[in-house]
């Protein structure tokens, strides 16, 4: 990837919040370097994209396996003024902008499972981890993006859920400076959308795009299970589950689909 280029894609929005762009051939975790370089005091608007990383990490404490020239490892660092009870939404925001960008670059049929997996056909696409880090007083957010573009059958064998890629949805291969400038671009712009007007803006967009809104679900959170039928997110961004005691509003866990239909005198704990 090449940095001239990459710039020379990017609209104005983006142009304008991206600060510095950095590019490795091999790192530990974008993620972890973009937060490094927070702690060390480096906090202008930063992108950190590598080729492949050794220690790539996913969402409650999981490996994200990054082989070269396989995926899109990419962490935009910015800085927000809101509280941090204010972004919550983020995470959501940013699995949108993920299927904007793919389906600009003519990618169909993409999907997202609450807080922010990206789908084709139950398969992960691409995943998100946001991590936050408060330094005086303002909240520096990690916005960490793994998108699967072309991965052998070995990689894909060593995932422990099914998984799928760019190049099987569309048939060829799509160029990673095309993948990464859709994606800061449309990020860019919907983070600014954010700024003036929370998750509220982007509820319906991901309701739309939600492939387990009616259906009935398990929340895995650490040793507690809430089923429920899933009605979808609401304008802060957290999911609402219809249990037989009412219902309720879910922040925190992770979707599982019910093997089968729960009875609805038993939506609950
Ligand atoms: C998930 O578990 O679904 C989230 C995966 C996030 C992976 C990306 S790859 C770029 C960035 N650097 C990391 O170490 N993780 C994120």
């Amino acid at each position: 990837m090449n940095e001239h280029l990459l710039r020379s894609l990017l609209n104005l929005e983006a142009e304008r919040c991206i600060d510095r762009i950095q590019l490795f051939d091999e790192i530990d975790s974008t993620n972890s370097e973009a937060l490094r370089e927070l702690r060390a005091g480096s906090t202008e608007n930063r992108v950190v994209i590598a080729d492949s990383q050794t220690s790539g990490r996913g969402r409650r404490g999981r490996e994200w396996h990054s082989p070269k020239n396989s995926g899109i490892y990419l962490s935009l660092t910015r800085a927000f003024s809101e509280p941090a009870s204010a972004l919550q939404g983020l995470s959501l925001t940013t699995a949108i902008s993920v299927v904007e960008a793919l389906e600009e670059l003519g990618v169909s049929g993409l999907q997202l499972k609450w807080p922010n997996d990206v789908l084709c056909k139950d398969k992960k696409l691409a995943g998100i981890l946001l991590e936050l880090q408060s330094i005086e007083d303002a909240r520096y957010v990690v916005f960490g993006v793994g998108i699967n573009r072309e991965l052998s059958a070995d990689a894909a064998q060593r995932i422990d859920r099914p998984v799928t890629d760019l190049r099987s949805i569309v048939g060829e291969p799509i160029a990673p400076d095309s993948i990464v400038a859709a994606l800061l671009n449309r990020l860019c712009l919907n983070l600014k959308t954010y700024e003036s007007s929370g998750f509220a803006r982007f509820e319906d967009r991901w309701n739309s795009l939600d492939c387990y809104r009616m259906r009935d679900i398990v929340i895995q959170n650490g040793e507690s299970r809430i089923i429920g039928k899933s009605l979808g997110v609401d304008s802060t961004g957290a999911l609402l589950l219809e249990t037989a005691e009412g219902i309720q509003s879910i922040s925190g866990g992770e979707v599982l689909p019910s093997l089968r239909p729960i009875p609805d005198g038993m939506k609950q704990k």
